[in-house]
């Protein structure tokens, strides 16, 4: 499957959900690679963290920018998983992949900068869509508060705002403002090979619901 991790905001929460994505379905056994196709190079730098620990499992890494479409295409047909993680903005990167994606997942902190960009998401989608009609778009809550007197009414929100916007389904999966996410990334790690079991939690059901349906 072909995955895009992308919105047109940036610190939106896509290289933290692409690179634990892309750990999830390596511990899975699956062969994955990650491509990153953002000129500021955070996924690439991550994954030299990785590498340079040795930590299993390993994935692949590729750096591919402006048109994507074929190198896509390629690696589509020679990993079981590929996991885009493109810039916060309309993006050449975002465009040519989507048009070869299975999924694009559109993490979205509930803030009204960033709700703000998902109409630009849903015409750009909609562009789309005319030559892969299959694209689904998923919108991910994340950095969402986990105060008990702030939750439940910003999830509400987050997912009053998506009603505005049919182009776009929410997922049921959400991730949460938690340190073990920030504290994961310098080490090359994901939140699976830490110790805080509540974030492992959100990646794992964020798994399920776009791998396993
Ligand atoms: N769930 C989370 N909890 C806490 N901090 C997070 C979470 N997700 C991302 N961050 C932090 O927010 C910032 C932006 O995240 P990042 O994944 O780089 O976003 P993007 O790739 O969309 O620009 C980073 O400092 C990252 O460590
Ligand atoms: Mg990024």
């Amino acid at each position: 499957m072909i995955v895009i991790v992308g919105c047109n905001k940036g610190g939106a929460g896509k290289t933290t959900t692409s690179v634990n994505l892309a750990v999830a379905l390596a511990q899975r056994g699956s062969d994955v690679c990650l491509v990153d196709a953002d000129p500021q190079r955070s996924a690439t730098r991550w994954y030299a963290e990785r590498e340079a620990a040795e930590l299993r499992p390993a994935i692949t890494l590729i750096e591919k920018r402006d048109n994507i479409t074929q190198t896509l295409k390629t690696l589509g047909d020679k990993f079981d998983h590929v996991i885009v993680d493109v810039a916060g903005r309309n993006s050449r990167e975002l465009i040519t992949g989507a048009v070869v994606a299975d999924v694009i997942i559109a993490p979205h902190q509930c803030s009204q900068l960033d709700l703000d960009t998902l109409g630009e998401l849903q015409e750009q989608v909609t562009r789309i869509r005319d030559l892969n009609p299959n694209l689904k778009v998923l919108a991910y809550h994340s950095m969402a508060s986990t105060n008990p007197s702030v939750r439940e009414t910003e999830r509400r929100e987050f997912l009053e705002y998506l009603a505005e916007f049919p182009e776009i389904q929410p997922l049921a999966a959400v991730g949460f403002y938690r340190k073990a996410y920030k504290d994961a990334i310098p080490n090359g790690k994901s939140v699976l090979e830490g110790d805080n079991a509540l974030a492992a939690l959100e990646i794992e059901q964020l798994m399920k619901e776009v791998f396993d349906a």
